[in-house]
């Protein structure tokens, strides 16, 4: 015998949704491959922000073929701006994993989805539910949020525990006929009606299940352990011209940015003055014995990450000649924004 599920809240929320939904082009379609894209592009960028992405993107590279056959280089160069690069890389290489794999065409079995790159547990429920309506529910901070006010549920959302709990929850909740619908609904009361400050509880469809609001509790929800410490870090940059060329140079490693071009770049502990960064051995070893070096400081400029604050200070620095050691490219200056850079570079770029 099946337990019957309590649908009271699946209801309200689809019903909040029919009316209210915004429209966006993602949600006109059941295409996995569309959808995936948006999913990834909205993980940690919002809707206005993302949605001219979106629509340039999919412009570009209009099936996951197109999308493995192309140069990371101009996948990152679209992305540009938009943060969180390991997400553009991660597309590229899941759209080789889905043709080497998969023949092309994008899985349909939701262990197939997550093992996908860059795709995790949200991701895979949000492309199965949404293409294939199969009853996987998603859980994402509007999730936490909605669900963590509605049942008053005091366990971290970044705790192991509480991570277990709501995904119990989210499934126990879902209305598996309608499990795209469902997800879709709950994520969009999450985003407009049932906002992190000052939510309209007021006139919310919601309230009478309520407990946070019952006891006037709803700005103490949801409960988070703890904070990530944010760091500091001091970039260098170096804007060497040689004639009308300058040098960049491809970020590798574990770090942020990675596969983006920028400007040689000296990273220090702390702010340096123009002598403590000519007296560095790095400075010296980009110049090796290149005739005169002429230092003038530029431009100092505070780039903030979800958990990172970059100083950066950029120096144009005109040398007669130099020789490449090498990491990095000489490239004519009018051409170096055709390279994928951070929203750090070009702006620096830009103002040059
Ligand atoms: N955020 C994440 N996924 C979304 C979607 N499908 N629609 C709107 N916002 C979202």
């Amino acid at each position: 015998m099946s337990i019957q599920k309590d649908l009271r809240l699946s209801s309200i929320l689809i019903k909040w949704y029919n009316d209210n939904k915004r429209d966006l082009p993602w949600r006109d379609t059941t295409d996995p491959y569309i959808i995936w894209i948006s999913e990834i592009i909205l993980q940690q960028t919002r809707v206005d922000q993302g949605y001219n992405y979106f629509l340039r993107f999919i412009q570009r590279f209009s099936s996951v073929d197109v999308l493995a056959k192309a140069d990371e280089s101009e996948v990152l160069k679209l992305w540009q701006g938009l943060g969180y690069y390991s997400r553009a890389r991660n597309l590229h290489a899941a759209a080789k994993m889905v043709t080497d794999n998969y023949g092309g065409v994008f899985p349909y079995e939701y262990k197939n989805v997550l093992s996908l790159k860059g795709v995790g547990e949200y991701t895979a429920a949000a492309i199965v539910s949404f293409a294939y309506n199969e009853p996987y529910a998603v859980v994402d901070g509007n999730v936490y949020r909605v669900l963590s006010r509605i049942f008053a549920i005091d366990d971290p959302i970044d705790s192991t525990k509480g991570k277990k709990v709501f995904a119990g929850l989210a499934q126990e909740l879902l209305d598996e006929k309608h499990a795209g619908l469902h997800n879709q609904a709950i994520m969009e009361f999450g985003a407009l009606q049932c906002v992190p400050v000052s939510p309209d509880c007021e006139n919310c469809p919601a309230a009478s299940l309520c407990l946070a609001y019952a006891h006037d509790k709803v700005r103490l929800y949801p409960v988070k352990e703890g904070k990530q410490k944010v760091r500091n870090r001091y970039f260098n940059y170096l804007d060497i011209r040689v004639g009308d060329n300058m040098l960049l140079h491809k970020r590798t490693g574990k770090d942020i940015w990675q596969n983006l071009f920028e400007l040689p770049l000296i990273e220090s502990e702390k702010q340096l003055t123009i002598e403590e960064l000519q007296k560095e051995n790095r400075f010296k070893n980009i110049f090796g014995n290149s005739a005169k070096v002429h230092i003038k400081y530029i431009v100092e400029m505070k780039h903030i990450l979800s958990h990172q604050i970059i100083y950066a200070s950029f120096y144009k620095v005109t040398v007669n000649n130099i020789e490449l050691s090498n990491n990095y490219i000489k490239v004519k200056v009018e051409e170096a924004d055709n390279y994928p850079v951070s929203r750090l570079v070009h702006k620096y770029l830009e103002k040059m």
